[in-house]
């Protein structure tokens, strides 16, 4: 089989690349990416080495996206990932030309190809408000599930499901994501190829570019590791926000076995660590401080946009329909993350750059 992975030197594209390269033989795997997001340039030799072609070119670019070589298979992973992008001074049509258009001229190039589609969604689809209102109770490290309440619907005490409401606000990027979603699913009808939607909560491991509003985990360690300012925002300021982790091998693990059954397509499935990997910012930092020593985290009661005390991902579907659970827990995603930071010293200037 040929996949192509767009964002490939991206942390998820250039994670899913290197995990199905080196453990399907028989599959062929190529690329395109800009480049755009600071560190990307990074994993491109490393991909090389692989036997993996970079193509550097912009899906934004009808022309880019046209002239790449027919694969079988697209594994869309390309996309401006922040929540706050948009908002934060730039411009909001940029967001939806990296993550609307470019889906669009990738469904162009699936519809030439015939080739399959499995597009990389998030949770951040999910109403703000209906997230803001499920009823919490704390623990002494969390924000947790109040049992004693109703809940709304598509929340369990296993997460949030795909029933979940997808009310606006979602944020804007929220909002490039549920279009690029319903827009996916018509061309795959319309032009019959097969299109699977995993909504992602967060992904995190080793490579991940660290900045506050994308990557949050690379960037809690980091930062820990370096003695670097840090502060709990939102929610009294004491890092109750609650999130579930996953690896993108166990993602890259489970797009394998969907795309074995294509008969499985044109579903959404809710994809992420759920409950058993699930932590509080205060909890990471209770986990840095065990591996690095003492750091103090300062407190801001402040608020950031978009931001939500608490998400994890109801992934009982999708792990009942092809047999799928992630293999790596969030402590060993954490020690992955930490090795990787003790190894590349100047990670977070990479990142930021
Ligand atoms: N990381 C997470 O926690 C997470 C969670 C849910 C969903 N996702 C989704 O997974 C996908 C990958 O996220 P990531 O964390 O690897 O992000 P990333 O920023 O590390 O990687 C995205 C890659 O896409 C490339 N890119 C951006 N615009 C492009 C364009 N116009 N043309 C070609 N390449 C372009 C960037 O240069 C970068 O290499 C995204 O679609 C994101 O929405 C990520």
């Amino acid at each position: 089989m040929r996949i192509l992975i767009t964002g490939i030197c991206g942390f998820v594209g250039s994670s899913i690349a290197t995990h199905i390269s080196e453990n399907y033989p028989g599959v062929d795997i190529f690329g395109i990416d800009s480049f755009i997001r600071s560190g990307s340039e990074q994993n491109r030799s490393r991909l090389n080495r692989l036997g993996i072609r970079v193509i550097h070119g912009d899906l934004r670019v009808p022309g880019d996206v046209h002239r790449l070589p027919d694969a079988e298979l697209v594994i869309d992973a390309a996309a401006n990932a922040s929540v706050l992008a948009g908002t934060n001074g730039d411009d909001a049509r940029d967001l939806f030309d990296t993550n609307l258009i470019g889906t669009l001229n990738v469904l162009e190039y699936c519809r030439k190809s015939s080739a399959g589609l499995v597009l990389l969604s998030t949770s951040r689809v999910y109403s703000q408000l209906a997230l803001e209102n499920i009823p919490l109770i704390e623990t002494a490290s969390r924000f947790a599930i109040d049992p004693a309440k109703a809940l709304p619907n598509g929340v369990t005490r296993f997460g949030i499901s795909e029933e979940f409401s997808t009310a606006a606000p979602v944020s804007l990027y929220g909002a490039s994501k549920l279009a690029s979603e319903a827009i996916a699913f018509e061309y795959g009808c319309a032009f019959d190829f097969p299109v699977w939607v995993n909504r992602c909560g967060v992904l995190a491991g080793s490579g991940q570019f660290g900045v506050a509003s994308q990557g949050i985990f690379a960037y809690w360690i980091n930062r820990y590791l370096h003695r670097l300012p840090l502060r709990y925002t939102g929610f009294d300021g004491r890092g109750f926000q609650v999130r579930d982790i996953l690896h993108p091998v166990d993602l890259a693990e489970l797009i394998m076995k969907q795309v074995a059954q294509p008969k499985t397509a044109g579903c959404i499935y809710n994809v992420g660590g759920g409950e058993p990997n699930a932590m509080s910012l205060f909890e990471l930092s209770q986990w840095c401080k065990e591996r690095f020593g003492e750091h103090k985290i300062q407190s801001d009661s402040g608020s950031r946009p978009y931001d939500v005390p608490w998400v994890v991902i109801d992934g009982r579907i999708v792990q009942k329909t092809y047999d799928w659970a992630p293999r790596l827990g969030a402590t060993c995603i954490l020690d992955e993350i930490a090795k990787h930071a003790v190894a590349n010293e100047n990670w977070l200037e990479i990142s930021a750059a």
